[in-house]
């Protein structure tokens, strides 16, 4: 996450996750699941832009940051709700309120590019953006630690943000940070096809069991710069729950192992779909093909750890 000022106020760039190991180790008695988690920001971003209101108020505007190149064809508008409901207004509510200032007001402008209900995290990492941004414009002095505690309140993706690295294994519901680093940047395709899938839904549909091997695995394959092994290591227990719901993961998955991928899955709880390259070169080109194919909006990504 990049937290910078201009003259009038705080810009944040909010970035998207990958995860490039999700098992689901069981169901805990509050109803969420237990997990272990690799998780990887990609430089795809949401950019949100927090300006001081005298009033006291906390204000919320959403954009699609594809309309300002191009007017939106029929059915693209992402459903982003400018209200009380958007996560990054309910982040800016909970941090007044845990520091006792309700007085303090902003107005947060919020473009959009990390698609929705695409297991990229998008909501979230705007919540972990919002704490941030506001904590500076605010000047409150909130330590990471106590950051990193509202954010788990607001949900299990949202720590993840706030980490110092830009990879980590997240355990837990996935609010317990172990922050990773390697050096190599993974050059990747994304896809997310026109439907969405409720993380909810998802988890319910899920069974809980072991994966072929751990995340130590993965993790020792790409500190040793191992790229393809990383690759052929990529695990997610979601998934035969997601193909389950929704069909267009599943041709994702068989239109993904048509191409030269070093190895691809569905990140998170769906829909979106992602394949690792060799070099950002072979993914631009792996991505067009699979923009010609029409299964849904692709954009290549690379790894920020
Ligand atoms: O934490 P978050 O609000 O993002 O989670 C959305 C839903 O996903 C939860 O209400 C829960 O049903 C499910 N979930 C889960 N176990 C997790 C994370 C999410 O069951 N570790």
């Amino acid at each position: 996450m990049l937290v910078r000022d201009d003259s009038s106020a705080v810009i944040v760039q909010a970035p998207a996750k990958l995860n490039l190991f999700l098992q689901v180790l069981g169901k805990r008695p509050d109803g969420f699941h237990e997990l272990e988690t690799l998780m990887v920001a990609i430089d795809h971003y949401d950019t949100l832009r927090f300006a001081p209101r005298a009033t006291g108020e906390i204000s919320l505007t959403c954009h699609d940051a594809r309309h300002r190149q191009r007017p939106a064809a029929e059915g693209e508008s992402l459903p982003v709700q400018g209200g009380p409901e958007n996560l990054a207004y309910r982040a800016a509510l909970l941090l007044r309120t845990a520091v006792g200032r309700e007085s303090l007001g902003a107005h947060i402008d919020l473009e959009k590019r990390i698609p929705l209900a695409a297991g990229l995290a998008g909501g979230s990492t705007d919540a972990a953006a919002t704490l941030a941004g506001l904590n500076r414009l605010w000047k409150l002095g909130l330590s990471a630690a106590e950051l990193q505690d509202l954010a788990s309140r607001l949900g299990s993706d949202v720590p993840f943000f706030l980490a110092p690295s830009g990879a980590a294994i997240c355990r837990g519901r996935g609010e317990r940070i172990e922050p990773v680093r390697w050096s190599a940047p993974l050059h990747c395709v994304v896809v997310r096809p026109r439907s969405g899938l409720s993380t909810a839904r998802v988890f319910q549909h899920c069974r809980p069991g072991a994966a072929p091997h751990g995340v130590g695995q993965l993790v020792g394959s790409l500190k040793r710069g191992n790229v393809g092994q990383a690759a052929r290591s990529l695990h997610n227990s979601l998934q035969p729950a997601a193909e389950h719901l929704n069909a267009e993961v599943t041709q994702l998955r068989e239109a993904f192992s048509r191409l030269p991928f070093l190895g691809h899955l569905m990140s998170g709880s769906g829909t979106s779909y992602f394949g690792i390259c060799r070099h950002r070169g072979e993914a631009l080109r792996l991505a067009s093909r699979l923009r010609a194919q029409r299964l849904g909006d692709a954009f290549v990504a690379s790894s920020r750890t």
